[in-house]
C-alpha cells in the first residue's frame, strides 16, 4: 500500500477574492486563458490597478478528484494526503480575508475526503498572520471537518517558526493531536534567486533548513513533546548540512540558547533504533540522498511524498524507494505507508 503524504489540491474555481476584499494579490484559476492548452488552466495573481500576473499552468489533476483517482490507480498510490498549494497561504493579506479563503479551501478538502474516505486524507490551511484566528480555524478543520492536521509555511511574514507569537499555534496543534506539515514558501533571496528556477531549487531547501534549525535549537520539540512535525522535500538542505551545523553548534555554543541540544539528539539513534523526533518526506530525486535521510531519521520517520501534481515531484510516487535494494519488506512498508499513517494518526 502506498500513501502519498505530499500532494496539493485546489477547487476548480472560487469567488473573486480581489473583488471581495477590495485589494489585489489573490490567486485565481483562469480556465479560459487563450495562452493555455485546452483543458488546462492558468493560475494567476491579481495586480494592483487591474490585470494579472502569471503564476503557473496547471492540469485537471490539480482540481478534479476523478482524474486524481485514475492517476493514483495507474501509479499504485492507494491514498493521497491533500494540502493546498502554498501560494494560497496568503499571509501577506488581511487576516480576516485569508481566514475566509482558508475556510473555503478547508471545506473543499474535507468534501473531497468525505467522498472517498479510503483514498484521501486532508490537511488544513490557517491564517498564521493572526495566531488566534489560525487556532480557531485549526480547531474547526480538525474537530468539525475531520482533517488530520495542517500545512504551514517555513516562516510567517519573515518570522521564523521559533518566534514566540507562533508558539501558541504549535501548542494548539499538539493539544488537538493535529499533525503539522511544514512546506517552504515565500522563499528568501529576492532578486538574487531570479534565474535558473532558483527560488524552487535553492530557496525552498534553504527555507526548510531555516525552519528545522529554528524548531530544533529553540527546543520546541522538548517544550511540546506531543507535537508531530514533518518537513517537505526530505528536510531540504538540512540533511546535507548537518555536519556543518553540528560543528558550528559545538564550536560556538555562545551563539545558541543554553538549553539547546546537538541536533542529532532529535534524529535516529542508531544504537537503540529509536527513530527521529520528527518526520520528513522522501522527495530527494536521488537514491544516495534518500539512503542518507533514511539513515538519519529511520524508516518510520521518512514518508513517501511526491509533490503531486507538480513538475518538481516524483512522477511515479515511491519509485525511488523501490530502487533501494538494502531494505527489508517491513522497512519498505514504513516508507510507503506506515510512516505517513503514524504522522496522520489522531488519538
Ligand atoms: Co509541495
Amino acid at each position: 500500500m502506498r500513501i502519498d503524504l505530499h500532494t496539493h489540491i485546489l477547487p476548480r474555481a472560487w469567488p473573486d477574492w480581489t473583488a471581495k476584499s477590495g485589494y489585489a494579490g489573490w490567486v485565481s484559476l483562469a480556465h479560459d486563458d487563450p495562452g493555455c492548452p485546452v483543458g488546462c488552466a492558468r493560475m494567476v495573481q491579481s495586480l494592483p490597478g487591474g490585470g494579472t500576473k502569471f503564476f503557473r499552468d496547471v492540469q485537471p489533476n490539480l482540481w478534479d478528484p476523478g482524474v486524481r483517482l485514475e492517476q493514483m490507480d495507474a501509479t499504485g498510490v492507494h491514498a493521497q494526503v491533500l494540502s493546498t498549494v502554498p501560494v494560497m497561504f496568503s499571509t501577506w493579506a488581511r487576516a480576516q480575508d485569508a481566514h475566509d479563503l482558508h475556510r473555503l479551501l478547508n471545506d473543499h478538502i474535507a468534501e473531497v475526503c468525505r467522498a472517498e474516505p479510503d483514498r484521501f486524507f486532508g490537511l488544513a490551511c490557517i491564517p498564521l498572520q493572526d495566531p488566534e484566528l489560525a487556532c480557531r480555524e485549526l480547531s474547526r478543520a480538525v474537530s468539525e471537518l475531520g482533517l488530520r492536521g495542517v500545512q504551514i509555511g517555513t516562516h510567517v511574514n519573515g518570522l521564523n517558526l521559533d518566534h514566540p507569537t507562533l508558539r501558541p499555534v504549535l501548542a494548539h496543534a499538539a493539544r488537538l493531536d493535529a499533525c503539522v506539515f511544514v512546506h517552504p514558501w515565500d522563499m528568501l533571496g529576492g532578486d538574487r534567486l531570479t534565474n535558473y528556477w532558483m527560488p524552487w531549487l535553492v530557496g525552498m531547501p534553504t527555507e526548510t533548513t531555516i525552519a528545522i534549525m529554528s524548531v530544533l535549537f529553540a527546543g520546541i520539540l522538548d517544550e511540546l513533546p506531543d507535537l508531530r512535525l514533518c518537513f517537505a522535500h526530505a528536510g531540504g538542505s538540512f540533511p546535507g548540512t548537518l555536519g556543518r551545523i553540528r560543528h558550528g553548534y559545538q564550536c560556538r555554543r555562545d551563539l545558541f540558547p543554553p538549553a539547546a541540544r546537538d541536533p542529532v539528539a532529535y534524529l535516529r539513534d542508531a544504537a537503540s533504533g529509536v527513530p527521529a523526533r520528527f518526520w520528513v518526506d522522501s522527495l530527494t530525486h536521488d537514491a544516495a540522498a534518500l539512503s542518507h535521510i533514511i539513515e538519519l531519521f529511520g524508516t518510520s520517520r521518512v514518508a513517501l511524498g511526491s509533490d503531486y501534481p507538480f513538475p518538481l515531484g516524483e512522477d511515479r510516487p515511491g519509485e525511488l524507494i523501490s530502487t533501494l535494494a538494502a531494505l527489508t519488506e517491513s522497512q519498505r512498508e514504513d516508507l510507503t505507508s506506515r510512516a505517513a499513517l503514524a504522522f496522520l494518526a489522531r488519538g
